[in-house]
């Protein structure tokens, strides 16, 4: 008999190896964030062409592929952990949650069906719950963990659909404002409607839909034999953090006999504080709600969460039968996420929301959040100082959008000066912005959500905004 290859096993010491030697790194690297560059992609391309590679057939030292991964790779790129980056939409990435899916991972037990691990998947569950009471939803609402928001939109017009329309449901139309993100659009056309299908509602001077051109767009749709079933708000746009009027909303839904879902893949955990809660008032009225952990609870990326109110809707849509499958005993209280989401087999992600909220206690993401407001108001004022800076969007939630204007530009040469701004702010090194058009302006945008962005950092961007429009001639 051939000797069998365990080279797949390692020993308690091999074991210990691994981790000790990729703690060491992880360590280092994270120590090291805030001195890092907000981002440097400077001969990233190259580096990238470079790795490319076969199937090897031989194994390497581990050391030298750390030395990769950490010295030559990770370096490459947008500094999406560390304190400066203000880009997109931040989070930062929890190191109790890395160390969740360590545990998650080597434990490897199967959550897809609950008989198969029923105190894990009973965690899960409980931690679906925490973000059913955060919006404010009952018992009977349930939710489920996707890779990200983007998904999670998929779920609710698959749910909205198979709740609402026909099989045959090609009539049926969906609205949500110009501000959406393109998740929502992407979610329609993979969910099989045409992208015709999909409503773009124009929205106000504070980028919140516009309730009459919304009323006024449903009855011509109905008048035209078309089906309007669902409504998808924004709870925090990417582009400005606004937030839509969410309980006129919720009243039109229920006049109309439709589905109303609110994207809060951003926003939705500003609900944890009393100033979100007010901006966010209605929200709980939605018949779906999608909430991003790896945005507003700042865990490392890869999770999502669909919750929706009536939690049966969720296995309307998703419940299926077959014959391998365990029979599962009749226990009502326990949560089948196999039947309530698209997955079967799937990693744990529950435990990475449960450790640090376990840990910690939600009052910590609670004054974290409270304090990202704080430094939104606080940049936004200092913006107002910086002379032809003008705030093209206030915040709402924790984004700033402004841009720099001077008398006799065209809207063209305007743009094309704001790029030049962004570039040379982010060229600085020390905070990283994304820009983004509205209506036909360029603007410079804000986001501060990373637990690691505190008040020194915010003061060196704002020095640095102030520098490069004084160095723009
Ligand atoms: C409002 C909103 N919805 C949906 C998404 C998509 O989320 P994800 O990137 O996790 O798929 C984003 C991402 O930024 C977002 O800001």
């Amino acid at each position: 008999m051939e000797s069998i290859d365990r080279s797949l096993e390692p020993s308690a010491a091999e074991m210990r190896r691994l981790v000790e030697g990729a703690l060491e790194r992880i360590v280092a690297h994270l120590e090291s964030l805030p001195a890092q560059p907000a981002a440097d992609v400077a001969g990233a391309v190259e580096l990238a062409r470079s790795v490319r590679e076969h199937l090897p057939e031989q194994g390497e030292a581990y050391e030298k592929l750390l030395a990769l991964v950490f010295d030559r790779l990770a370096p490459k790129s947008f500094n999406t952990a560390g304190p400066g980056y203000l880009a997109y939409i931040p989070g930062g990435g929890l190191f109790e949650s890395a160390v969740a899916d360590l545990i998650g991972d080597a434990v490897n037990r199967y959550v897809g069906v609950w008989l198969a691990a029923p105190g894990l998947a009973q965690i899960e569950a409980n931690v679906a719950q925490w973000l059913c009471e955060i919006v404010g939803y009952s018992g009977d609402a349930r939710g489920y963990f996707t890779s990200g928001g983007s998904l999670a939109n998929f779920g609710a017009v698959v749910t909205a659909r198979r709740a609402l329309l026909p099989e045959n449901f090609l009539a049926g139309t969906i609205y949500t404002s110009d501000q959406a993100h393109h998740s929502v659009q992407k979610a329609a056309t993979l969910a099989g409607f045409p992208a015709r299908n999909v409503r773009e509602v124009p929205s106000d001077e504070r980028y919140r839909v516009r309730i009459g051109d919304l009323n006024r767009m449903i009855a011509e749709d109905r008048r035209s034999g078309l089906t309007p079933f669902m409504i998808v708000g924004n709870a925090g746009t990417t582009n400005t953090g606004a937030v839509d009027d969410l309980a006129r909303l919720a009243d039109i839904a229920r006049d109309e006999g439709m589905w109303l879902h609110a994207d809060a893949a951003y926003g939705g955990f500003f609900l944890l504080t009393e100033r979100g809660r007010k901006t966010l008032q209605g929200i709980q009225r939605a018949d779906s709600v999608t909430l991003d952990p790896h945005k507003g609870m700042f865990l490392p990326y890869g999770t999502g969460s669909l919750l929706v109110r009536d939690g049966a809707a969720l296995r309307g849509a998703h419940g299926v039968d077959a014959h391998y499958l365990p029979t599962m005993p009749e226990a009502p209280d326990m949560v089948d996420f196999s039947q309530i989401s698209p997955e079967l087999s799937r990693p744990f992600r529950g435990l990475r929301v449960w450790l640090p909220v376990k840990l910690h206690g939600i009052g910590v993401f609670r004054s974290n959040l409270d304090e990202k407001l704080d430094l939104t108001l606080w940049a936004t004022d200092q913006l107002r100082t910086i002379a032809g800076i003008e705030i093209v969007a206030e915040p709402q939630l924790t984004v700033v959008a402004f841009r720099l204007v001077r008398t006799g530009l065209s809207e063209d040469a305007l743009n094309d000066l704001n790029r030049r701004l962004i570039k040379a702010i982010n060229a600085r090194q020390r905070i990283h912005l994304s820009g983004t058009t509205l209506g036909n302006r360029f603007v410079l945008r804000i986001c501060v959500l990373s637990f690691r962005t505190h008040m020194d950092r915010m003061r060196e961007g704002l020095e640095d905004i102030r520098m490069a429009v004084a160095d723009l001639r």
